[in-house]
């Protein structure tokens, strides 16, 4: 799999992601606010993950514009079948894998996506003021605290294998992660040389989040598996967590 990281910008602004509200409708602005909900957290100006920036002119991002990935086009104006977008969040496996990543957008959301590429993919609601996003959607977002990635992420998923002379093929203890921080691998007795496993505000170079995404390979340097290895990937809100705790500074 090619994967373009773009690199995040010095503005650590992090957009939660809920955990995939249906949206009924088929105009743009029933797909802006799947995009705010769902995508942003990693398709934001401030981390574009797959060189993907939904936040900035998610439109114009999308619609006639040739996949950075994929042999296809994200949008085609008319033809949701034909767009890369709709068969990411169908979930067809045709390009890659799902979005978000590690879940599914709810059936309702997936058919409003479809209706407006299929009635046109016209960008008339695209508002230039995201109306509702600074106070609406932000309080109830996910915590990005270390306590609770550590719980929820590291012991729940992780631990079973990355422990204190572990047998299970790594010395990477993963039992109090925080003391990871700026190490390299090499210095957290792993295998992948200067590649830094935690870096405090770029979760989009950080070795700990590329082996959760998946991302195969950073220049030459082959990643191995995706974690949790031989395990389902995390849900989307507990990567989302892994992700805007890094983002904020990994504290
Ligand atoms: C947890 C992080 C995450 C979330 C949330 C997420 N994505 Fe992605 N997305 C990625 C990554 C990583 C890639 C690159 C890998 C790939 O193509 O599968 C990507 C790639 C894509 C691509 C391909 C871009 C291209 O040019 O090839 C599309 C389209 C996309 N995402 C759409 C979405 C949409 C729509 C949502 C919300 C419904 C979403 N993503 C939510 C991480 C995420
Ligand atoms: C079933 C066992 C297992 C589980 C569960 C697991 N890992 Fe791993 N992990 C490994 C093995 C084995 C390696 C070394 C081989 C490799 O890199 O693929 C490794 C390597 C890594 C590395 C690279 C370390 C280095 O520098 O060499 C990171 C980062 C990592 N895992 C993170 C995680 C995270 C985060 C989780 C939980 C979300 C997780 N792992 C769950 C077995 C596991």
């Amino acid at each position: 799999m090619l994967l373009l990281l773009a690199l995040a910008c010095d503005d650590h602004t992090f957009t939660p992601v809920s955990g995939g509200e249906p949206v009924v409708g088929s105009s743009f602005a029933d797909v802006e606010t799947i995009f705010e909900g769902s995508c942003l957290g990693c398709h934001s100006a401030a981390a574009s993950l797959g060189a993907l920036d939904l936040e900035t002119d998610p439109c114009g991002a999308i619609v006639d514009v040739p996949s950075a990935a994929y042999d296809g086009t994200l949008v085609v104006p008319g033809d949701s079948a034909n767009s890369v977008l709709w068969h990411k969040v169908a979930d067809t496996g045709t390009y890659g894998g799902v979005m978000p990543q590690g879940a599914a957008l709810a059936a309702e959301s997936i058919t409003t996506i479809a209706d407006w590429i299929d009635a046109g993919a016209s960008c008339d609601d695209a508002g230039t003021t995201p109306t509702d996003t600074t106070t609406d959607t932000t309080p109830t977002g996910p915590n990005y605290s270390y306590q609770i990635v550590q719980e929820t992420v590291f012991d729940a998923r992780c631990t079973s294998c990355h422990y204190p002379g572990s047998t299970a093929g790594t010395d990477v203890d993963l039992t109090h992660a925080i003391d990871l921080v700026g190490l390299t691998s090499t210095q957290a007795g792993g295998l992948y040389g200067d590649l830094v496993l935690i870096d405090p505000g770029a979760p989009e170079t950080s070795l700990m989040m590329l082996k959760v995404l998946g991302v195969e390979n950073v220049g030459p340097v082959n990643l191995g598996s995706a974690m949790p290895q031989y395990s389902d990937p995390l849900p989307t809100d507990q990567t989302v967590s892994l992700f805007g705790w890094i983002l904020e500074g990994a504290l």
